[in-house]
């Protein structure tokens, strides 16, 4: 099987995270924080590691605020529900995935909260000067991710975190198509939450995520229950993460992540990056000439800030039969349809069929990008 659909979750993962999370679970195997014996002790030191790793690479200054969530999704309902509040006003943007859609659609319905939805330019960007004009008196919060995953066009986080922290609101990124590839830095791009999978670009296993806590915000908890320590106290306790992480953690999936992010700074995002944007341009390159081609987002250009996302359409068929040839007849993985993104797919024109996304990993080559060119054209013929 050629895998391309490494933007909904990266494989194969690098060989050493599958060894770490077999030693850990047959090794290690305890429940951090819950026991005093040496086992509990090494689980909680290896955890305590991962958060460190996590930190530094993110630009972070505390380690302690540094959240382990299920995935971006679980990140991003903990920091919208736990920082907004009865008639605040938020704004966001049209692409958004429905991680941080459909959350604040549904307090937005409920009367809860007014949102703003600013539009992209034609190539998926989001001018900072319409966050700034988009706040209000009203405005708590600005949230957006920090790349498209159906255009792979990436945002200017840095300039518009400038512009939030000017105007003294929150800012809040999901960084699920970022983390890995793109860079981030908690303070220079005046972050105050960042949510983020483990699962995609930074090749951990599913099951794994987190949520970087600024210290100009502390969210409520939105899970309370164990936390492995002042179990005397009758509610949460407020010190960070423990506050915000009641429940035995993914040990296994956290050792595995503490290798695999090992990997993504030894090699260096921007590296990991530009490989995935040589493969798309590549892509692009085949693809172009041919009319009967649309790509969709930005086309990828020296110096273009985008992710290796390719979307596209084929003239004459759905995106689901494109898929499905491409699975059946080639062993080609690509994800079709709307991407759990149907506000992209409105702004691009491509609503309700979707495209074609193609999405290459740090194990992918030109050979396979080329074979996927070559049964495109087949498809087409
Ligand atoms: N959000 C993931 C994707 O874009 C699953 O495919």
């Amino acid at each position: 099987m050629i895998y391309l659909d490494n933007a909904a979750t990266s494989h194969p993962k690098p060989e050493q995270v599958y060894v770490r999370m077999d030693r850990f679970a047959r090794e290690v195997g305890a429940n951090p924080g819950r026991s005093g014996h040496r086992m509990a002790i090494e689980a909680e030191a290896e955890i305590a590691s991962v958060r460190r790793a996590l930190t530094t690479l993110f630009g972070g200054t505390n380690p302690g605020r540094l959240i382990f969530t299920l995935n971006a999704t679980d990140a991003l309902n903990m920091a919208l529900k736990g920082v907004l509040m009865r008639g605040d006003h938020v704004v966001t943007t049209v692409i958004e995935h429905n991680s941080v859609a459909r959350p604040l659609n549904a307090m937005e319905s409920s009367g809860w909260i007014t949102v703003t939805r600013v539009r992209p330019a034609p190539d998926g960007t989001i001018d900072p000067g319409d966050i700034d004009a988009a706040i209000n008196d009203r405005t708590r919060l600005v949230v957006l991710g920090q790349a498209s995953n159906v255009l792979g066009a990436a945002q200017r986080i840095g300039e518009i975190g400038a512009v939030v922290r000017r105007r003294e609101r929150l800012f809040a990124v999901d960084a699920a198509q970022g983390a890995g590839v793109l860079p981030i830095d908690i303070g220079k791009d005046s972050i105050d939450l960042l949510a983020f999978t483990g699962h995609k670009g930074l090749l951990g296993p599913v099951g794994t995520g987190g949520l970087y806590v600024g210290d100009r915000v502390s969210p409520r908890p939105w899970r309370e229950g164990g936390t492995g320590g002042d179990s005397a106290l009758p509610t949460q306790p407020v010190d960070y993460p423990h506050a915000l992480e009641a429940g035995t953690p993914n040990t296994v999936g956290i050792a595995g992540l503490g290798e695999a992010v090992n990997f993504v700074a030894t090699r260096g995002v921007i590296s990991m990056g530009d490989h995935e944007r040589r493969l798309a341009a590549r892509l692009w390159g085949v693809l172009k000439p041919d009319t009967r081609v649309s790509l969709h987002g930005p086309e990828p250009a020296p110096g273009r800030a985008r992710t290796g996302i390719v979307s596209l359409t084929l003239a004459g068929h759905t995106p689901s039969e494109v898929g499905a040839i491409l699975d059946s007849a080639f062993g080609i993985a690509v994800r079709t349809g709307l991407h759990c993104a149907p506000g992209a797919h409105r702004f691009l024109g491509t609503f309700p069929e979707g495209t074609v996304r193609v999405s290459p990993g740090p194990f992918n080559t030109e050979d396979e990008i080329d074979t996927l060119g070559a049964a495109l054209r087949e498809i087409l013929t």
